[in-house]
């Protein structure tokens, strides 16, 4: 089938209140429409439309919480009048079609039901991870300028509360946009005060609220924006239209992880991100499964038998995570002994994605869970996945190291610096010819210049993914490294540029350095170099820690900032460029040849000993 009639099949499951008569206008590249005069509605298409064709009772959602202790679930029918009922307190606070909703919210079923009610009103959510910090939160704050913030009182982390009501009115102090209100859910761990005149109680707007039904909207309205980290501290707006989206991820669960309606599929991520956008809340909706929301780690809340647990008791089909989170079970049940204390013959297949899956970590998944592992590749911008072993369309053998084929749709292709195509097997810079397929993103929130230069200017005709990989004779792609300075944390994509910015602003840093380092359990972690202002008459060691700080306050925990030492000079070229990769293969314990452009080649020593005496190389050699 061509792709053309792929999309064109896929739209037909969609429910429109007016059908599309055209599939794509691609009158104004880079910038394509698909389904450009469809009229539909993302929260109908995830929820009304199966209490409307008899699934109401169906379970919808499950909450499960090892970090609070508590399990709760909805039907269809329940979710609906959560749903339609905070749509309802949206609307009475003046929130309607185009305007902007923030979600900072930990992981519970009010952060979906949040994101669900802008869907139906026709406002565009943009959800921010909850280990950000305040900063974060107000640079996204002034992008999005929200009429709105929906949070809650705090997080539950397994070492401690994360309060995020202070955070947030950190955020909004920062802030050059002010939103009018904020609708904050209290949960019993922690409460949190309420600003009288611009804070509301969740539960007591809830009890005033009148239900509202779903707004139409156009096929490319915004379903949503959500920030990701590009090359600079300001982050990218990714936005994805409604039409594209439901059409696109509809057709994923059947095509690409193979459920049906009616089948419990768990994505244990996070709704802050993509994977939580596209497969904890839309897919499984759009598809009638039922979606879980886990509130936990995969170890230690309790044990790493926690996701075992969670298979057996909800009788989950197909899961979703990423590579570190088995990585951290491995490291802790080397043998699986936890998985013998749960039945997990239901379970049919695991996805990983998120990071590239190292052939040890899948082998040892595959070997003790006996089902198919998918290594699957995808981006925040692309909002679900390029290469995939389509499970609903045929099982391809599966080779550990490389995420399988191009899913249909994305026409992929590796060029090398001048664009030019190179042969089978060698290394490039990976593309994918225009248009991308539905579902992906349409532009850049106030950066329409952006979009095009960051993605399109590059390789004319293609989209630019920022990965560097090889496609083999078999047509395997294999996806390597980044190209760009963005690093892969835990699967959390942060920028070394926006850290590398944080830590400039220190009143002692001259000049700084950060680099992505291997680390065993989460891929890679930042690493940070300090060069201190000329008279700076401190500890270094008093300097690292308060950098150390600086980032966690400024963009997160979540950025796991934590190794940082002063040297007194960073290497460079000649020209003035600094040799990130140089010191990266030297952490990482890999061969390197001094660079011949090295401006002083003398600094090389005291970079090793520097590296050396914080234990690198270690965990990644
Ligand atoms: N709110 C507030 N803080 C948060 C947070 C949230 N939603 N999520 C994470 N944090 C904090 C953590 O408490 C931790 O803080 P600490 O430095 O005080 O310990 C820090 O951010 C880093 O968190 P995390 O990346 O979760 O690392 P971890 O060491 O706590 O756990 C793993 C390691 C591998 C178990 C964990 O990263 C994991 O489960 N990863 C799954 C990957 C994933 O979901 N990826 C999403 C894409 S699919
Ligand atoms: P994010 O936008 O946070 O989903 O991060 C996207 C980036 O994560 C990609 O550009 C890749 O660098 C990396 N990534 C995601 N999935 C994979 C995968 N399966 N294999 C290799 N890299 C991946």
């Amino acid at each position: 089938m061509s792709d053309n009639q792929i999309w064109r099949e896929a739209a037909e499951a969609v429910h429109w209140y007016q059908k599309p008569t055209r599939l794509l206008d691609d009158s104004n590249p880079p910038f394509y429409r698909w389904y450009p005069d469809g009229v539909t509605n993302a929260c109908y298409n995830a929820v009304d439309i199966h209490v409307d064709q008899g699934r109401g009772e169906q379970l919808a959602v499950i909450y499960d919480s090892p970090v609070t202790g508590s399990k709760h679930s909805y039907t269809y029918s329940q979710l609906l009048v959560e749903v339609s009922r905070f749509a309802g307190v949206l609307a009475s606070q003046g929130v309607g079609k185009g305007d902007r909703v923030i979600v900072y919210m930990p992981m519970v079923p009010e952060a979906l039901i949040a994101m669900l009610a802008c869907a139906r009103i026709g406002a565009i959510h943009s959800v921010v991870f909850g280990g950000f910090a305040s900063n974060e939160l107000a640079v996204r704050i002034d992008d999005a300028t929200p009429r709105v913030v929906v949070s809650a009182s705090c997080g539950v982390e397994p070492n401690r509360i994360v309060a995020y009501k202070p955070l947030l009115d950190q955020a909004i102090e920062l802030a050059a946009h002010k939103p009018g209100r904020c609708i904050i859910l209290q949960r019993p761990m922690q409460q949190a005060d309420l600003q009288p005149g611009r804070d509301l109680d969740w539960e007591e707007a809830m009890g005033a609220a009148e239900p509202v039904g779903c707004t139409p909207v156009g096929a490319n309205d915004p379903l949503y924006i959500l920030y990701t980290s590009g090359t600079t501290g300001q982050p990218k707006g990714v936005v994805r239209d409604t039409g594209g989206s439901i059409a696109s991820l509809k057709w994923s669960m059947k095509n690409i992880y193979n459920v049906d309606p009616g089948e419990v599929y768990w994505a244990a991520s996070d709704v802050g991100w993509v994977v939580g956008h596209s497969y904890i809340v839309y897919g499984p909706l759009f598809n009638g499964n039922t979606t879980l929301i886990y509130e936990g780690k995969p170890v230690g809340t309790p044990d790493p038998g926690a996701f075992w647990r969670v298979i057996d008791e909800h009788k989950v089909r197909v899961m979703f995570t990423a590579p570190t989170a088995f990585r951290a079970i491995r490291k802790e049940d080397p043998e699986g002994k936890y998985l013998e204390k749960y039945d997990h013959s239901g379970l049919r297949a695991l996805f990983l994605a998120g990071e590239r899956c190292d052939p040890n970590t899948l082998e040892w998944a595959q070997e003790k869970l006996q089902v198919p592992v998918i290594d699957h590749w995808w981006q925040t911008e692309t909002g679900w996945s390029i290469c995939a072993n389509c499970l609903g369309i045929e099982q391809l053998p599966i080779v550990p190291g490389s995420p399988a084929r191009p899913v249909p749709g994305y026409d992929v292709r590796v060029l090398d610096r001048d664009g030019s195509p190179v042969p089978a097997g060698e290394i490039g810079a990976l593309v994918i010819k225009s248009p991308l397929p539905p579902g992906t993103f349409t532009t850049l929130w106030n950066a329409e210049d952006r979009y095009q230069k960051a993605y399109f200017s590059r390789f004319p005709g293609y989209y630019e993914t920022g990965d560097a990989g090889y496609i083999d004779d078999n047509g395997y792609v294999f996806v390597m490294a980044r190209t760009d300075d963005v690093i892969n944390v835990a699967g959390h994509r942060l920028s070394t540029g926006a850290m590398e910015e944080v830590l400039a602003d220190h009143p002692d840093v001259a000049e700084c350095a950060v680099i992505g380092i291997a680390d065993k359990l989460k891929g890679q972690l930042p690493l940070g170099l300090l060069v201190l202002n000329a008279g700076v008459d401190r500890q270094p060691g008093e300097v690292v820690a308060e950098a150390i700080q600086q980032v966690r306050d400024r963009i997160g925990p979540v950025a796991a900032f934590k190794h940082c030492a002063v040297v007194s000079r960073l290497p460079k070229t000649r020209s003035g460029k600094i040799l990130r990769g140089t010191m990266r293969s030297i952490a990482d314990g890999e061969a390197w040849k001094m660079p011949a452009t090295i401006d002083d080649p003398a600094i090389m020593d005291e970079i090793m000993e520097v590296l050396g005496a914080m234990g690198l190389p270690s965990a990644g050699a």
